[in-house]
């Protein structure tokens, strides 16, 4: 790209969720393609340590914290920001917690979108924004079929509904404020697989559980171990968010203010249990997976695949990593950080090494 074609050397984007995982590495990617990054969200939780161990502070032009259930918060941060572009990451991601909290569920991922387009509408300077949503927001009818973008909506625990109940939103807020002579944004929004890479230390999540339990020497347990997930390294989808902004902020952007699915190659939607069998054997002597037989877990879908049929041909995204190279990075990172190696460096490093190929 050359650098007048660049819409990020100098552009303002606001990152909410920027002190997150997924948020944590956007924010690095886009500071190194050369966007003034302004965050909002919440300080870090005591496990959300890529935040500070990747250095993301330093990085941003701004650094908000606050929460995105209050309106008047959202608008502030909108408007002191002035973006061209805002990516929204900030919610309420585990399916377990949304048992254990959901009415925080909710709160957090339905009025937190719903607020952010209300701040945006107020904000002239907006161009674009980009929605994070989920695989989970379809109707899972255990079926084989990967899940396209006009599948039906719908969801079974609280968090996948939340989400869903946040497309059903944002759907009515982009038809009802941002058609031919209203707000110029262009709003999508993104439905990923289950993202893994460096730096993910949430508890209830597979890479998270196999790093902690192989490090202590202890075996992990798994909940569900035949349930089939699509895993794929954070860097994918996160090129598909940019790469979308891009489109949407392009002179045919109107086309792509959509809902898109950012899912693997099929042949990277595996089993929890041979994800984790795969881990162990990368990691080496020690490591051992085990069932976890309480039988007392709530409910999470069986099987969910996504078909990323129209970001191939509406963006020119498709994966670029297989399960394999996920994997790698992953534990690569994980081993960098025990060494005790710079953090920053290290993940601007994948960061650099991914986007040389970028389209
Ligand atoms: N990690 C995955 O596998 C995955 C898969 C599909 C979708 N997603 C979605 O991607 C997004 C980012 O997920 P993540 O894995 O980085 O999660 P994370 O828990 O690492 O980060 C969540 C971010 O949201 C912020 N946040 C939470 N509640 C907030 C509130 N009330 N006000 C302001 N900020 C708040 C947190 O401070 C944090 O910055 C989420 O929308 C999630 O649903 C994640």
């Amino acid at each position: 790209m050359s650098a007048s074609a660049n819409p990020w050397s100098g552009a303002d984007v606001l990152v909410t969720g920027h002190t997150g995982f997924k948020g944590g590495w956007l924010s690095l990617w886009l500071s190194e393609l050369g966007a003034r990054v302004h965050g909002l969200a919440l300080d870090p939780t005591a496990d959300a340590l890529f935040f500070d161990v990747a250095d993301v502070g330093p990085r941003l032009a701004s650094d908000r914290r606050g929460d995105v259930r209050d309106l008047g918060v959202v608008v502030d941060a909108v408007q002191s920001a002035r973006p061209k572009v805002v990516f929204h990451l900030a919610a309420q991601p585990l399916v377990r917690e949304s048992y254990q909290d959901p009415v925080g569920a909710f709160a957090v991922n339905v009025m937190g979108a719903v607020h952010l387009i209300e701040a945006v509408r107020r904000t002239p300077s907006v161009e674009a924004v980009v929605i994070v949503a989920s695989d989970k927001v379809y109707e899972n009818r255990e079926w084989e079929h990967p899940y396209r973008e006009t599948d039906r909506l719908g969801g079974r625990d609280p968090y996948s509904a939340s989400k869903g109940a946040c497309e059903i939103a944002v759907a009515s807020l982009r038809a009802s404020f941002f058609g031919p002579g209203d707000h110029p944004a262009r709003v999508a929004s993104v439905r990923a697989g289950n993202v893994i890479g460096g730096g993910d230390f949430s508890a209830d999540r597979l890479v998270p559980d196999c790093m902690r339990a192989f490090a202590r020497g202890e075996p992990v347990r798994l909940r569900f171990p035949n349930a089939v997930r699509p895993w794929q390294h954070v860097l994918e989808p996160l090129r598909g968010y940019i790469m979308l902004a891009e489109h949407l902020l392009g002179s045919d952007g109107a086309r792509h203010a959509r809902a898109w699915n950012f899912g693997p190659a099929p042949a990277d939607e595996a089993p929890v249990g041979a994800l984790a069998e795969r881990l162990a054997a990368l990691w080496g002597p020690g490591a051992k997976v085990e069932m976890d037989a309480s039988g007392s877990h709530p409910h999470e879908a069986g099987l969910l695949r996504l078909d990323s049929t129209l970001a191939r041909l509406g963006l020119g995204w498709e994966p670029r990593l297989d399960l394999a190279d996920a994997l790698a990075l992953t534990i690569s990172w994980h081993r960098a950080h025990a060494a005790g190696q710079d953090m920053a460096s290290v993940t601007l490093g994948q960061i650099s090494a991914y986007a040389g190929g970028r389209e």
